[in-house]
């Protein structure tokens, strides 16, 4: 593949004696679908939000599009965009209200009504802009929120189970709108814990308590266990070793 733009190093973050992201190391492409597994808890949002420069590591470090967490935060946060486990809509806004707000907060200036309307677009919102996000389907939401966090075309989007309580055609559909941006070149890091979706990203990083378990393609990870095993067979053994 072409260009590493996330260099992760020894990643660590400690609270208090208990160490949540424990030494983790692993490298993304551009333009890659990358894949955070791993059991609750198992650090993968503290990951996120160190990487997304809103937490400092404990030890370790990353670049993200060549802007240091630690060093350049805002550097990062300008350069990413963000959906979060609990990603923040306002819901007596309209889809439009809501897009618009987002790309006030971004500073898009003359870009404004071209960004909008790319979101609006790419993320099959045209037809309901008038809405308001208090009343949108689960399927809806995600997308306005993943248009949210992709107003400003950042290179590299976190996406934190942005599936999570979706029905199966919105899943589909949020799938199709990944692997297209992935397609324009961003480099998409999702967490997930449906094994359908695990099984179809590029690379994948399993976490356990916060270490690395395995790193590579699905078929990569699979041969590391035994070829026989499914991703889901491997993440249930995983965990059970571990409990
Ligand atoms: N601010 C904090 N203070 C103390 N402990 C924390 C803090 N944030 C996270 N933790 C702990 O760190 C561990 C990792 O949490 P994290 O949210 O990163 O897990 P996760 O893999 O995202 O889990 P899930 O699948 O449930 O979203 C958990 O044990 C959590 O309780
Ligand atoms: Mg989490």
């Amino acid at each position: 593949m072409s260009a590493t733009v996330v260099e992760v190093h020894e990643l660590g973050k400690r609270f208090g004696d208990f160490a949540a992201v424990d030494g983790v190391s692993f490298d993304i492409a551009r333009g890659e679908i990358f894949g955070i597994l791993g059991p609750n808890g198992s650090g993968k949002t503290t990951t996120i939000r160190m990487l997304c420069g809103l937490m400092e590591p404990s030890s370790g470090g990353a670049t993200i599009a060549g802007a240091d967490i630690a060093k350049s935060p805002e550097l990062v946060k300008a350069r990413i965009g963000y959906m979060s486990q609990a990603f923040g809509l306002y819901r007596d806004l309209t889809v439009d209200e809501n897009l618009e707000f987002y790309a006030g907060v971004y500073e898009l200036g003359a870009k404004k009504a071209e960004r909008i309307a790319w979101a609006k677009r790419e993320m099959r919102l045209e037809e309901i802009g008038g809405r308001l996000a208090g009343v949108l389907s689960g399927g809806q939401r995600q997308r306005l929120a993943l248009a949210s966090a992709m107003m400003h075309a950042p290179e590299v989007v976190f996406l934190d189970e942005p599936t999570a309580g979706v029905d199966p055609a919105a899943r589909r559909l949020f799938w199709t709108i990944i692997r297209e941006r992935a397609a324009d070149g961003v480099t998409m890091i999702v967490t997930t814990h449906y094994m359908d979706e695990a099984e179809r990203f590029d690379r994948l990083v399993f976490l356990s308590r916060g270490k690395r378990m395995a790193l590579g393609t699905p078929s990569e990870v699979k041969a590391q266990f035994g070829a026989h095993l499914s991703l889901e067979d491997i993440f249930v053994q995983l965990q059970e070793k571990e409990s």
